[in-house]
């Protein structure tokens, strides 16, 4: 099932990560790389993360009700984090040294404003504002976005930074894996994070991690996750196996059951995959609500030219048919797609945030399909319909539907995509 094709690739430059000298290893006390993430329970927890230099000692997370003034700061919690010291060589010998800082706040009241910030006496982040879900299902929209991977800082950051200015309210940000290009690239993850570091601190993420997520280290038989993964991020921690934690998980937002699953290590491991199966079933029958979106980077349809998951979709497929899961969104394969190739399934989304662009492959399962394309998807749910709505990063409307659903069951779907041509990247497009 791995990608066998390169060919064609039109690939924008990434020769600007390996100008760039940027510092891997954290020198101030100060926070860096702040960012907070749902949890399993996002109507009465959140998660935060940040780093800052070796030697920095304990860190507190001070969190407060939002107040109309300053009084919050007179008002606020003090919460000690978890401190994860961590000194290593990556794949592309950066020395990285950082004390990594993760909390997890409980407790907190749902559909509410808190103010927050991290670090230590005389180190602190700014005061920055989040919310907690509702608890009861509840009209939102959240954002899903495919690979920003490569030329972050130069060509992936205002893609995604127009995708949050044009979604102010957005719920959450959902990232379908290669967040980045090299693992455990340092200076990639810098790039990451440096994308909005307001936003990334202020508007919760969840994010599934891609083949470029996961490295050999030099003389192991398996792969392994980018080191930074459970460093620098607190996610859904109800994984099936200890292998997969912060990989495979679920979080339950407003009627929405999300599910994310490692679509690596199911190419990977045998017993990963039936691990991940198992679970992923008893996820589906004990839904909650309504709605499940199943997010994952390996389409189960692929986009790309010369791709294709045949053996993700024997084993995927019938439970997502079974279970009448609504969305499945994936990245990838640097193109765009959306069809619904089986009338009570799910509808399948392929897209793709940064700049790296691959020629279509068999698109015969979409319904609107794309190339040479950047783009960001706003998801609005509500309790009876879901709708989504997917944009070209300069912010025109490139594809829509909706689905509709007043019990279990398969949704009623509605293609609202707009009459303009497809964009299609042809081979000799120079670009
Ligand atoms: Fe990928």
């Amino acid at each position: 099932m791995r990608p066998t094709v390169r060919l064609g690739a039109i690939l924008f430059s990434s020769a600007l990560a390996l100008c760039a000298a940027p510092a891997f290893a954290q020198t101030s006390a100060m926070p860096e790389r702040v960012i907070v993430n749902l949890t399993d329970t996002p109507a009465t927890s959140l998660a935060f993360n940040w780093r800052a230099a070796p030697g920095s000692g304990d860190g507190f997370v001070e969190y407060a009700p939002l107040t109309p003034g300053p009084a919050y700061a007179q008002q606020a919690t003090r919460v000690a984090a978890q401190r994860t010291p961590a000194a290593f060589k990556t794949r592309d010998d950066q020395d990285v040294a950082a004390e990594y800082y993760s909390v997890r706040i409980t407790g907190l009241t749902s559909a509410s404003q808190y103010i927050y910030r991290v670090g230590k006496d005389g180190a602190w982040s700014p005061w920055r504002q989040v919310r907690t879900a509702a608890a009861e299902a509840k009209p939102f929209t959240f954002l899903y976005m495919g690979d920003v991977q490569n030329d972050i800082r130069a060509m992936g950051g205002h893609a995604v930074r127009r995708a949050l200015k044009e979604t102010p309210d957005a719920a959450f940000m959902l990232f379908t894996g290669d967040l980045i290009n090299r693992a455990d690239n340092d200076a990639e993850w810098g790039e990451w994070f440096g994308m909005d570091v307001d936003r990334i601190a202020e508007t919760p993420s969840l994010m599934t991690p891609g083949n470029h997520e996961y490295t050999k280290p030099q003389g192991a038989v398996a792969q392994a996750l980018a080191r930074q993964w459970r460093l620098q991020f607190t996610l859904p921690d109800n994984a099936p196996i200890e292998a997969l934690k912060e990989t495979v998980y679920r979080a339950d937002y407003q009627g929405l059951r999300l599910i994310s699953l490692d679509a690596d290590m199911m190419d990977e491991s045998p017993d990963s995959a039936r691990a991940q199966v198992q679970w992923l079933e008893r996820q589906l029958a004990e839904n909650p609500g309504r709605w499940t979106a199943v997010f994952l980077h390996y389409p189960l349809y692929s986009t790309a030219k010369g791709r294709d998951q045949g053996e993700l979709r024997v084993a995927l497929q019938p439970l997502f048919d079974k279970y009448g899961v609504d969305l499945v969104l994936a990245g990838h394969d640097h193109t765009y797609g959306r069809g619904r190739p089986h009338p009570k399934g799910p509808v399948y989304m392929v897209s793709n945030v940064g700049p790296k662009q691959y020629p279509l492959g068999d698109l015969s399962w979409t319904t609107r399909k794309g190339s040479g394309i950047q783009l960001y998807q706003q998801v609005e749910v509500s309790p009876t319909r879901l709708t989504v709505r997917a944009y070209t990063m300069d912010g025109v409307l490139y594809d829509a539907f909706r689905l509709d659903k007043n019990g279990k069951g398969p949704a009623a779907l509605t293609d609202l995509a707009p009459k303009t041509p497809e964009l299609i990247l042809r081979k000799d497009d120079k670009k």
